[in-house]
């Protein structure tokens, strides 16, 4: 018997995208240009920020945030225990320190604004939340604890290109509420280019700080000395190479057309999800008071109750063709971590402690059909009933 492979996620990219990258190719113009600028310019406008500017990946906007912020040693950024390690990683590369925050709990594993509060010392500079799995912050209370503290706000957007806030002054995209956002279009996101990246902001200054350090610090592109602007450049603070190229930025041209689309497919398959797993006691859905509108659906996570096998559960769905994950290890837990602050840095996380070990990540892509969704959750079914 063949066994049909469902993987966590998929890509599908079609013509336009052969097209787009094969004009690319033609046009003999490689590196950051045109197209790169009418990507930060149409994603601008698909989120309603003032500056967006195309980076290498997810990782680079995330330190070029903490670098306009001037984080520095010495300094501490608040940031989830509950994410991917390259949020943590990119407070570190300023020399500042993550202190880690606990999620709100089972039912909501983001980022948790009183815990926050309690943890903020003299040394605090900034906030750094992550839109988990899509599904957006309370911003409301973490933008209050912000101003009342004197912090900046970063927001990890890599889950969520269109996920909303609904502010009481209405809707906003996530990314343009806090000082900063940051945004990854890594192969398995929901608008993918391979590796890429978006910083966006709306203060005019921090935008001009991105667009030198993005290039070195220099005053000119290659491109405006292509196109004869400008003969020579200055060197005005130190940079790093940043800049996405043309290929890529063609490729998130026609996945930004797609953008809408595919978040409402996600929403579907999710409301899908939810309603099928509804009956089962095994499982806890988190995230359930959060309109699926607000989110962009980039993960589905589940809870197992306290105390199951999740390595049982996962190797059930892997033999069935399933394939599943775990997002994530929290990040005090990595080695690197402990020997950095052998104090232990797992306390103070009892909520993050205890859902840790019950995580799993079902398949979610826009492209999965209704068909394999079912045969995810009668895997399920049998595993607990069997
Ligand atoms: C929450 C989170 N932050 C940051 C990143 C880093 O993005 P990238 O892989 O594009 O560097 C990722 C993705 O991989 C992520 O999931």
């Amino acid at each position: 018997m063949t066994v049909e492979k469902i993987p966590l996620a998929d890509v599908k990219l079609g013509e336009e995208e052969v097209a787009a990258v094969t004009a690319v190719l033609q046009s003999g113009w490689l590196s950051m240009g045109p197209r790169t600028q009418e990507f930060e310019r149409q994603f601008a406008s698909f989120l309603g920020a003032k500056h967006a500017f195309a980076v290498t990946n997810g990782t680079a906007a995330l330190h070029l945030a903490c670098e306009i912020l001037d984080l520095k040693p010495g300094d501490e950024v608040l940031c989830p225990a509950l994410t991917f390690v390259a949020t943590a990683n990119a407070i570190l590369y300023t020399g500042a320190r993550p202190v880690f925050v606990d999620v709100n709990g089972p039912h909501d594993l983001n980022f948790s604004a009183a815990d926050a509060a309690g943890k903020i010392t003299p040394r605090t500079k900034a906030i750094m939340v992550v839109h988990y799995a899509g599904y957006p912050c309370d911003m409301e209370a973490i933008t209050r604890l912000a101003r009342k503290r004197g912090l900046h706000v970063i927001e990890d957007c890599a889950h969520a290109p269109g996920a909303i806030h609904p502010s009481p002054q209405g809707p906003q995209k996530v990314g343009t509420i806090g000082n900063v956002g940051c945004f990854s279009f890594f192969a398995n996101k929901n608008l993918v280019t391979g590796e890429g990246g978006m910083v966006v902001t709306a203060d005019q200054h921090l935008a001009e700080k991105i667009r030198t350090r993005r290039s070195h610090g220099m005053t000119t592109l290659t491109w405006d000395r292509h196109k004869g602007h400008s003969f020579s450049y200055d060197v005005v603070t130190p940079g790093y190479n940043y800049r996405l190229d043309e290929i890529r930025a063609s490729l998130g041209l026609v996945q930004l057309s797609r953008l809408e689309a595919s978040n409402a497919r996600r929403r579907h398959l999710t409301r899908l999800y939810r309603e099928k797993l509804a009956d089962l006691p095994q499982i806890h859905l988190p995230f359930q008071s959060i309109s699926l509108e607000y989110s962009t659906c980039h993960l589905f996570p589940i809870l197992l109750a306290a105390g199951a096998d999740r390595s049982r559960f996962m190797e059930h769905l892997s033999s069935r063709g399933i394939q599943t994950s775990i997002h994530y290890p929290p990040i005090p837990g990595f080695s690197y971590y402990q020997r950095l602050w052998p104090e232990g840095y797992e306390h103070g996380l009892p909520h993050t402690n205890e859902i840790a070990s019950r995580l799993v990540s079902l398949p979610l892509f826009p492209t999965m059909t209704e068909k394999q969704l079912d045969l995810v959750v009668e895997s399920i079914k049998v595993f607990f009933t069997s």
